[in-house]
This record gives structure tokens, sequence and C-alpha cells, in this order.
């Protein structure tokens, strides 16, 4: 066993939280049944259900169509549904582990997509932890208070890495973005994080060939050295630990219990993970957000895909664990309490003669999301509006 990762002892307390107020996903058209796979491969839909929970998953099919493209969509319906322009948006963060080029960052190009120009922008890469830890850092920028609007996207093309020759990982995977808004807030949002890593767990899961250890070649292609390389059991053992330990760690340092956490909203790599999660926390099934059934493992997309799965569900107030586990290995959660009723957003999705009203209502609540911390004298007025 590893030592244990230096943690900070107790729950952070920032004067200003850092808040989600809108969140959106986007997934491919194309989906990829478990009965297909099992043309393709030695597997069935019982074995791929009984073991993982996965039922279908979204691949990303189309010529040049990259992350960019789903971290795009995902971004530009974020902008449209909380009235967001993208000049005013401060910054964008991009978590993935499968970005369009080595370089520029999936995150600049995402921004070139939307409109969002000359602001600060880049990937942050922690494989199934990415979206916890890029929404760690854009927490940081708000609770200093140096900006009000930043975009956070989880997004990863996972088919491109996968080998569909290679049964015990093809099955796992899928392609998907989702993206979050995140604003000042004197009451709700991120109150405390927590983000670990633990490197000599590269030996189980990585990507052989691609990177600067080992550049392509013919031979590395032949090889099928640019897949993901995962060993399913050292990895599930590693991820159940993990995940439950990170999640009651977050409890006990906010003093949360059973009763109190209205959602765990965990990475999606297997059912099995996850429930052994929501078990060790002593949370019922219905208060686990679960959305692995019909996208699989998007890598930095199912945290804010869940989101925005579930969004219609939450409510102001509500208590939020999320937790991840990835390559790296790389682990975090995050407590947050959710700052806006979405219901008043939602009613706004219906376009034509709606708009107009939808419009007021969206800003009805995202004052009533922001109002608490627009009067609070501490916080520098100027950050509330573009100047
Ligand atoms: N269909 C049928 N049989 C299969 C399949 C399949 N798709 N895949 C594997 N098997 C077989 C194996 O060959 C093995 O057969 P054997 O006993 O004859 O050797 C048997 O099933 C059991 O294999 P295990 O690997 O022990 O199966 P397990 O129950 O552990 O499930 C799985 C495999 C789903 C991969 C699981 O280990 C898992 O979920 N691991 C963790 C994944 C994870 O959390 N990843 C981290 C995030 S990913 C990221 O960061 C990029």
């Amino acid at each position: 066993m590893t030592k244990q990762p230096k943690k900070a002892k107790a729950a952070r307390r920032p004067a200003i939280y850092a808040a989600i107020t809108g969140v959106h996903g986007y997934v491919p058209p194309d989906v990829l049944t478990n009965a297909e796979l099992a043309q393709m491969v030695d597997t069935s839909d019982q074995w791929i259900v009984e073991r993982t929970g996965i039922k279908e998953r979204h691949i990303l099919r189309g010529k040049g169509l990259g992350t960019s493209h789903m971290g795009a969509e995902a971004v530009r319906g974020l902008l449209k549904k909380t009235g967001t322009a993208p000049g005013d948006v401060d910054l964008l963060i991009c978590a993935t582990t499968t970005p369009d080029f080595v370089f520029p960052s999936t995150a600049n190009l995402i921004c070139d997509m939307v409109g969002i120009r000359e602001v600060g922008s880049f990937d942050v890469q922690a494989a199934c932890s990415g979206f916890i830890y890029a929404l760690s850092i854009a927490a940081q920028f708000i609770e200093t208070g140096t900006y009000r609007k930043v975009v956070v996207v989880g997004a990863d093309k996972m088919s491109a890495i996968i080998d569909y020759t290679d049964r015990a990982t093809c099955v796992l995977f899928g392609d998907g973005a989702g993206a979050v808004l995140i604003e000042p807030s004197r009451q709700y949002g991120i109150m405390d994080v927590i983000i670990a890593s633990d490197g000599a767990g590269a030996k189980h899961l990585h990507q052989k060939a691609g990177g600067s250890r080992m550049p392509p070649t013919a031979e590395t292609v032949a090889k099928r050295l640019h897949y993901v390389h995962q060993e399913g059991a050292a990895v599930y053992k590693w991820a159940v630990a993990r995940m439950a330990e990170v999640a009651t760690d977050l409890m006990k340092r906010n003093k949360l219990t059973s009763k109190t956490v209205d959602w765990l909203v965990p990475h999606q790599a297997n059912k099995r993970i996850i429930e052994a999660t929501a078990e060790r926390m002593g949370l019922p099934l219905e208060r686990v957000m679960v959305t692995i059934n019909k996208f699989g493992n998007t890598t930095a997309a199912t945290i804010p895909l869940c989101l925005w799965e579930y969004e219609g569900k939450l409510k102001r107030g509500d208590r939020l664990l999320l937790a991840a586990f990835g390559g790296g290995f790389t682990w975090g959660g995050i407590y947050m309490t959710w700052a806006y009723d979405p219901r008043s957003l939602q009613a706004d999705q219906g376009a034509g003669e709606k708009q107009a009203k939808g419009a007021t209502r969206r800003l009805a609540a995202k004052l009533a999301a922001i109002l608490p911390f627009a009067l609070s004298a501490s916080f520098p007025a100027s950050l509330l509006r573009r100047e």
C-alpha cells in the first residue's frame, strides 16, 4: 500500500463561495449498444450489465470532429441557457484526457468555436478526476475575487483511444461533454475540496505510446500501443477504496451525515464502484446520480453530465458530494451546496414566444442566487458586473 498523500486537515471556509449557476451537457447522436459490441468482441449484454451497469454509450463519429466539438456544444448550450454572452466569460478551463491536439489546448479551441476571445483558457489532465481538479482550480479564481464568470468543461472522446478488440476496456467507455458556469455567491457553492494522486498507479492504467516517451511510429501503431491499457481488477480495488475514502472524509470534515447529504455525484466508471461508495456513506441509491447505464464512462465528462441529467431534481441549498477516481492514479471530491432552483431555468427551455418570459425568469433566478452576496458590504461590487 502506498503512503497516504498529505491532505488539508480541516474543511476550508472561504469568505466568497464559488457556485455552479448553470450546467449543460452534450452527447453525440450515435449510440453504441451492448448488442453491437457483442458483434465486435467476445462479450454479451448480460456480462456488461452485470459487471458494469452499462447498457449503451454515445460515440462521436464524423471526420475531423474531436473533443472540442463536444465541449463547444456543451458550452454553447450553457451560455444560451444562463443568458451569458461569450464576452462576459473571464476564464475557461477544460478537463480532458483526449485533447484534439497535443497543442493548442482543447480549451483554446473551444473558446474560439464559441466566440470567447482574449481570456485565459487551459486544459487540466487528471483522467477521470479531471472535472474535480478543474472545478477546484476554478474555485480559487472566484474565491480570490479574481474572476466572476468561469466556465469549466469536462469533455472526452474516449472512442479515439479505445482498442475495440480489447473486450475488457472497450465496453466501458463512451464520448461526451458537460460544462458548468461558476460565479461568486455569498451563501452557496463549493464548501470543501480534496484532491489527491499517486503516480505509482500509472502502471495499472495508462496509454503507452503517443507521448514524448514513446512518440508514434509505424511500430507503435502496429502493436496497438496508442490505446488505453487498463488492468481492470487492480484499478477496481483502488477505485472502490479511494472513492469511498474521499466521500467519507468530506462527510467527516464537514459534519455531514447520510441524512444531510442530498446527493452523491460519483464518477461513472462502474455501477458496482458507485454502489460501494454509496454504501460506505450510508446513502440510499435514490440519492445517487447514475448515468452510466446510458453514457458509460465518459472520463472527465461523467460528473457534469450527471449534474445535467439530474438538474431538474435539484433545488437551491441541496448538499452535493462529488467524488471521482481515475488514471494517475488521481482522485478527489468536492462538497458543495446547490445555488439555484433549476426548475425556473428549465421552464425556459421552450423557444419561440416563451423566450422573452424566459429571459426575465432567468434573470430572477440568477438574482435570487446572488442576492445575499450582492448585499454583502465586504465583497467588491465591481465583481458582480462587468465595468
Ligand atoms: N465480456 C466478457 N468477459 C469479460 C469482459 C467482457 N467485456 N471483460 C473481461 N472479461 C472476463 C475476463 O477475461 C475474466 O475472465 P477470466 O476469469 O477467464 O480471466 C473475467 O471476465 C473477469 O475479469 P475481471 O477483470 O476480473 O472482471 P471484473 O469483474 O473486475 O470487471 C472491469 C472488469 C469492469 C474492467 C472492472 O475491473 C472495473 O470496473 N475496473 C475499474 C475501472 C475504473 O474504475 N477505471 C478508472 C477510471 S478510467 C480512467 O481514468 C481513464
